[in-house]
């Protein structure tokens, strides 16, 4: 999807005020021309958010936007021209809280009923509704891209240890619902390609109480994945719409 932009193409970016996503703000901002529009429930406090406004002066937006209200993603969408989002990176996503009222479940019998509705509702439900409420601001006549994070324990055949419930049947939700919708523009809006994407284990706020075990060679930083990420979304054409991706470009099984 390396087509021309003009400077009012636009790119959203979620999760951007942590992780992954502000790294890719980060290149975007570096590499391209075009906005960013940097959306989480804290952009607007974020201080890595002011800087790169600082360094890139208006190239970025940050908007304060919970993507898992109807009402914010509707308010979300007025901030965009109809034709000038090429592209929607989803980077927002939800595996532990900061007071571990919500943590990764070991055993059948960590498993709650809350715990899974909050996963579900950050990681499978919102990324379909930002697909739906995002499709009508998308150009019908020129390349344009929905890449989403997903995660490799999402995968039910590559599920050999078990444990991480929610987060795992979360992500495993999400490709089902990003994949139908891939197939469904492949008739309607053959110029959008659908990717799912894992960055690998990345050095972030979200992996960091599970990093002892990770190898130092194993875990990225996120700026080194941002660039494997947007490589890979550059070389996507919408023949390759619907594809569960590593951050290296192997195909991850269903
Ligand atoms: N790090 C890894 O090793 C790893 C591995 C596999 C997959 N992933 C996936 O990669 C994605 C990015 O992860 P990360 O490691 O960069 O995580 P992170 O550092 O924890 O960042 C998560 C981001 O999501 C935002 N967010 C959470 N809930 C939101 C909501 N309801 N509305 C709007 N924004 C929300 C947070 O911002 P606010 O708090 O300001 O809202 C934050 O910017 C996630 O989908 C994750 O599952 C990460």
């Amino acid at each position: 999807m390396n087509a021309p932009e003009s400077p009012s193409d636009t790119c959203l970016v979620t999760g951007a005020s942590s992780g992954i996503g502000l790294a890719i703000c980060n290149e975007l901002l570096a590499t391209t021309t075009l906005s960013v529009l940097a959306v989480s429930r804290g952009a607007q406090s974020c201080d890595a958010l002011d800087q790169l406004s600082a360094r890139f002066p208006g190239r970025l937006s940050a908007l304060n936007c919970d993507l898992c209200s109807d009402s914010h993603r509707q308010a979300l969408g007025e901030n965009i021209a109809a034709g000038n989002l090429v592209r929607v990176i989803n980077c927002a996503g939800l595996l532990h809280d900061h007071d571990r009222a919500l943590w990764p479940e070991k055993r059948i019998e960590d498993v709650t009923a809350e715990g899974l509705h909050s996963l579900f509702s950050v990681n499978a439900y919102m990324p379909i509704l930002l697909a739906r409420d995002m499709l009508a601001l998308m150009p019908k006549d020129r390349p344009c891209l929905f890449a989403s994070l997903s995660a490799r324990v999402g995968s039910i055949g590559d599920n050999g240890l078990g444990g991480w419930y929610a987060y795992r049947a979360a992500k495993a939700a999400q490709n089902q619902l990003l994949k139908t919708f891939a197939i469904e523009m492949g008739r309607r809006r053959p110029n959008l390609c659908v990717l799912m994407l894992h960055p690998g284990t990345t050095d972030t706020p979200l992996s960091a109480p599970f990093q002892k075990n990770v190898s130092k060679e194993k875990l990225f930083p996120a700026h080194r994945v941002a660039r494997a990420l947007l490589g890979l979304m550059d070389a996507a054409t919408p023949g390759d719409s619907g594809r569960f991706l590593a951050w290296d470009g192997q195909d991850i099984p269903w």
